[in-house]
Formats: structure tokens, sequence, C-alpha cells
């Protein structure tokens, strides 16, 4: 059976990126930042494949989930500040050369709008959003709370079908709003979107459907949630917080 036959519009899934290959002189794996990262290391060698979807990348901090994340969303055309592939704001200084290592293999025909959302640049990424509107007004980022915010950039900016790439989007989120964001995810792959999420969030990676990667020493691999690190030291943290805060506080 073929994985990308979508029942319900009888027709082959075009997703924007099929797979990520290394790129023709991409160095192997060595000891200089980030061919020396573990998962990086693995890209390098063996490149891999998206699923359909959405795909979360969970782990450790320091793991490699925010160099993945970027040097895709470069290797796909995303600007490295963030935004859509169009947005062209400014240069990232600290950028990675992951990016010209790597090579998107595209899904046929696939829609190639995309966009990359990093939480550390949105507030500079609302002032370019409120400078430059793409249809009608933009809501006025800077006079919301950043939970509100970055709502709204979800609601006026999330309606494409393309390729979009998420660092940690959860960090300005409340509980309930961190559940809409899975409604959002969830209607972006509906509508034949894609999207590469690095999560710390348990209750975004519960997504039903959605493939996790686990990001380690050991590279990348598939997980289930049940069984994230992530999943179960939460589960015995709010069964009982004093296991946990008595070691750091005695
Ligand atoms: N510009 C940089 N130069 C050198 N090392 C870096 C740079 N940015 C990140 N690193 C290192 O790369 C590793 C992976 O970082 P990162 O991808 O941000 O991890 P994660 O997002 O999983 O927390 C970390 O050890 C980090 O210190
Ligand atoms: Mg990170």
């Amino acid at each position: 059976m073929d994985p990308f036959w979508d029942p319900r519009s009888r027709r082959r899934r075009q997703q924007p990126v099929v797979a990520v290959h290394p790129a023709d002189g991409a160095p192997a794996a060595d000891r200089t930042w980030p061919a020396s990262i573990p998962a990086v290391a693995q890209v390098l060698r063996e490149g891999i494949d998206l699923d359909p979807g959405v795909t979360f990348l969970v782990g450790e901090n320091g793991s490699g989930k925010s160099t993945l994340v970027e040097g895709i969303a470069v290797a796909y055309g995303l600007s490295p500040e963030g935004g859509s592939r169009q947005a062209r704001h400014s240069t990232r200084p600290t950028e990675s050369p992951l990016s010209e290592w790597l090579r998107i293999q595209r899904g046929v025909g696939a829609n190639r709008w995309g966009f990359f959302l990093r939480a550390e640049t949105m507030h500079s990424f609302y002032t370019y959003l409120e400078e430059n509107p793409s249809t009608g007004p933009e809501p006025l980022f800077h006079e919301m709370s950043h939970g509100e915010s970055f709502l709204a950039v979800l609601e006026t900016r999330f309606d494409d079908p393309g390729f979009y790439c998420l660092d940690e989007p959860e960090a300005a989120l409340s509980f309930s709003s961190t559940l809409s964001l899975i409604a959002v995810l969830r209607r972006i792959a509906d509508e034949g979107g894609q999207v590469l999420c690095a999560t710390h969030s348990p209750v975004l990676a519960a997504l039903p459907g959605a493939t996790i990667l686990e990001v380690g020493e050991w590279g990348l691999r598939p997980a289930v949630w049940e069984d994230l690190e992530l999943v179960r030291h939460w589960r015995s943290f709010l069964d009982d917080p004093a296991r946990y805060t008595r070691h750091l506080l005695d």
C-alpha cells in the first residue's frame, strides 16, 4: 500500500518534504560543531525521511533539536530569522552551516510555501510583520501578551498547506492554549501541510498520529509517546512533586 495515498482527496499526497539528504560535499561526523552533534552526524551520514503530517523532535537541552530544525528550515528556503520563505528581513550571524550540507527532496508538485517559527526571535519578527502586512492590517502584536500574540500569529499566518518548522512553540502558551495549538497542527496536517516541531511539551507531543523522534547521544530514533522520558518524568512528578523537590531543596 502506498503510504502517501490520501483516501479523502483520492490522490497521492504531495507532502512538501519527502526526505532530507546529505548534500554533495557535506562533511562526515567530526569534532567541529555542528557535525559533532550525534543527531546531526546521523543526518549527514544517512539523511532522514520525513513522514507526512506532524513530526516532533523531543530530547534534552543541547541534544541538537534547534540546530536540526533551523538547518532543515533554511535548506528548505526559509529565513534563518524565522517567518515565511519570502521573509528576508535580515541575516542571522549565529546560523550554523548545516543548511548548506543538506539537500531537501520535495514532494512532486508539492506546495513550496513554508514558515519557520523560532521562539527567541519572535519579538523582532512581530515588528517585521507589522511593517510588512500580508493581507490587510496585522494584529498589533506588540500590544498583546506573549501568548496572545503567538496565537494571533498561528491564526493569521498558518493557513497554507506548506512546510512548518517550529522550535518549542509551546514556550509562551498556557495548558489550554497548547491544546489549541494541537488543533492548529492537526488542521495543517489535514490540509496536506507538514510540520517539523521541536518540543518539550508532553501535551503537544500527544497529538494522535504524529511521528515522534527522540534526539540524544544515540542520534535520532523513533519513539512512542508513552515511553518518552519526558512523559515518564512529568507523570511521576505530578504524581508526587515532593519526590523531586526534596532532593533539590535539602
Ligand atoms: N553557534 C553555536 N556554536 C557552537 N555550538 C553551538 C552553537 N549553537 C548551539 N551550539 C551547541 O550545539 C548543541 C545543540 O544545541 P541546540 O540545537 O540548541 O540543542 P536543543 O535545541 O536540543 O536544546 C549544544 O551543545 C549547544 O551548546
Ligand atoms: Mg532548542
